[in-house]
């Protein structure tokens, strides 16, 4: 086994434009969990005139199986929950990531540059793998490094998502670093900063409050999925778990109470509230008060999301025109990346 040759640190400052990017995985029903800890969070960053990439990331769902019909139907969701959510194709650039062929190009550079132990150290890798990691697919392994592909292929500076990718932005920071420095070429590289902070970062599901929102949680009442008419929403909310206290008046006194303190932050964030301002107006009542007006606001914020959602799925034309102008100007964006690294790692290219 040896090591790259170069072992001086390269530290020079990136010095390109700053740029935003995430994705989402086309593998399931979006949820709330997505939509504040992401979905919101991208079009505030847009909103800020922040220049920003959000692809579907169906390269990265087909690490565990998926229904090919499914996952073109899947990948059409996410684009229509981009569009819905108030992304504008227009300003940001909305594509599928297998669409873009320098992803997968990238990926298999950035899988000689990450370390073994690097991705032995990959908490999501343990926990969807389970107890059978044998029988994972290879792709479910080098995850991490295709995301960092993802990333790094755009030079982005700064990426939006929830507190679960965290590690998965330490590793891109990561393979930036070592790429730079292996092949003598500082700053080529940004660091990317991760935004895993938002007002919702990591929201739980409603059926324990120690277990993330997830798409592949087997129980529907877990969580709100941006599909749910208002009639579920309401359900759902109704049937949340929580204890027999009153709401606190104090963050301090959430900690103890995962289940009251994920109520609180979903109802703060659909508010643009701080949580100390949901505590201010509802501190000492019970749930029977407090629950019927988080699901009014849930409705409130979801269905319009919802209604434009189902508007753009009934015809999928605008959503396929998006996602190939997209396409097309992503891969403007990549290719001259790629060309770069294909010159510093020393590909014969004619
Ligand atoms: P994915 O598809 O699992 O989730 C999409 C986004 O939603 C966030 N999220 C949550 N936020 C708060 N609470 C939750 N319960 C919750 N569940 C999910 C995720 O953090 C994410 O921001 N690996 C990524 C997709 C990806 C990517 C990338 C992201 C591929 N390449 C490059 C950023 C940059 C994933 O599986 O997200």
């Amino acid at each position: 086994m040896s090591d790259a040759p170069n072992s001086s640190p390269a530290p020079a400052a990136y010095a390109g434009p700053r740029r935003v990017l995430s994705g989402i995985q086309a593998s399931g029903a979006l949820h709330l969990g997505n939509y504040l800890g992401a979905l919101k969070r991208f079009t505030q960053l847009q909103d800020t005139g922040a220049p920003c990439l959000l692809f579907v990331a169906d390269l990265h769902a087909i690490t565990v199986w998926q229904d090919p019909a499914l996952l073109t139907a899947q990948t059409r969701e996410i684009a229509a929950a981009y569009l819905a959510s108030g992304l504008d194709p227009a300003r940001s650039i909305i594509f599928p990531q297998s669409a873009v062929r320098a992803h997968a190009d990238l990926a298999w550079i950035f899988n000689c540059v990450a370390r073994l132990g690097w991705l032995d150290r990959m908490t999501q890798f343990k926990e969807k793998s389970g107890k059978h990691k044998e029988r994972s697919s290879v792709g479910l392994y080098t995850y991490p490094v295709l995301q960092a592909a993802d990333i790094l292929l755009y030079k982005a500076t700064e990426v939006p998502t929830g507190e679960d990718q965290k590690q998965h932005l330490e590793l891109t920071r990561d393979i930036a670093a070592k790429f730079n420095n292996d092949f003598n070429a500082p700053g080529f590289f940004p660091l990317p900063e991760p935004l895993t902070q938002g007002p919702a970062p990591r929201v739980m599901s409603l059926r324990d409050g120690a277990a993330k929102m997830s798409k592949s949680d087997p129980s529907d009442q877990s969580r709100i999925n941006l599909t749910d008419d208002a009639d579920t929403i309401l359900a759902k909310v109704r049937k949340a778990k929580t204890d027999p206290e009153p709401l606190p008046e104090t963050i301090e006194a959430l900690d103890a109470r995962p289940e009251a303190k994920n109520l609180v932050t979903i109802y703060a964030a659909l508010a643009d509230l701080s949580r100390e301002q949901v505590l201010a107006e509802f501190g000492g009542q019970g749930f029977g008060a407090f629950k019927p007006k988080l699901a009014d606001l849930a409705v409130a914020s979801m269905a319009p999301v919802t209604a434009e959602m189902r508007r753009l799925m009934a015809d999928p034309t605008e959503i396929d025109r998006v996602l190939k102008d997209g396409a097309e100007r992503a891969t403007a964006i990549a290719d001259p990346v790629l060309d770069d690294v294909k010159q510093i790692v020393g590909f014969w290219r004619g």
